[in-house]
């Protein structure tokens, strides 16, 4: 409630479902990871249950959910951390296929859906770092990767 007695209005994380449906995304979403030979090698841990829980928490934060992702890992500066990786617009249009068939189990309601939707084709598209084909990379230099060790960034290790 509000000071004036009003309910307080819903944030899109509570209004799609909250925290299950944010699993339910991701988990949907990595599920096509695994088996995508373009995404997956670019991936530095064999197991993907680590990358699926930042990015779950990353998406909770976005949408109003609590900020548990800033509290372990810092500030998103998502191009940052993307530096390193090969993203060019067959990885995009990868990820986004993946994304596309997650969405689509949650059954959202079509206004919710296309909000999510918009999102993260944008997000997608900002992401592009190069223009060279898959297996020409990385982008920058092995030092770059090394912003990715940043004390901030790597509390959970
Ligand atoms: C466009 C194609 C994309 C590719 C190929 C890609 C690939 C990757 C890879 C390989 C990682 C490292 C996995 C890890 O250890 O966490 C990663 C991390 C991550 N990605 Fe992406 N990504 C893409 C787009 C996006 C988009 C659109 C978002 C947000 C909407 C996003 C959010 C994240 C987050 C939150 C992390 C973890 C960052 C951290 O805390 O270290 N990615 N991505």
């Amino acid at each position: 409630m509000t000071d004036a007695g009003t309910p307080a209005p819903l944030s899109f994380y509570e209004e799609i479902g909250g925290h299950d449906t944010f699993v339910r995304l991701v988990d949907a979403f990595y599920r096509g990871v695994a088996g995508d030979e373009v995404l997956k090698p670019m991936y530095p841990e064999d197991d993907l249950r680590p990358a699926a829980e930042r990015l779950t928490l990353f998406l909770e934060q976005y949408w109003g959910g609590p900020s548990t992702y800033s509290e372990r890992r810092g500030h998103p500066r998502l191009r940052m951390r993307h530096a390193s990786f090969h993203v060019n617009p067959d990885a995009r249009d990868r990820w986004l296929r993946h994304m596309r068939a997650a969405v689509d189990e949650l059954d959202l309601p079509p206004l919710h859906e296309a909000t999510l939707w918009d999102y993260l084709q944008r997000a997608a598209f900002a992401m592009v770092n190069t223009f060279e084909p898959t297996g020409i990379g990385p982008t920058r230099p092995p030092e770059a990767t090394s912003l990715l060790a940043h004390p901030e960034t790597t509390k959970e290790s």
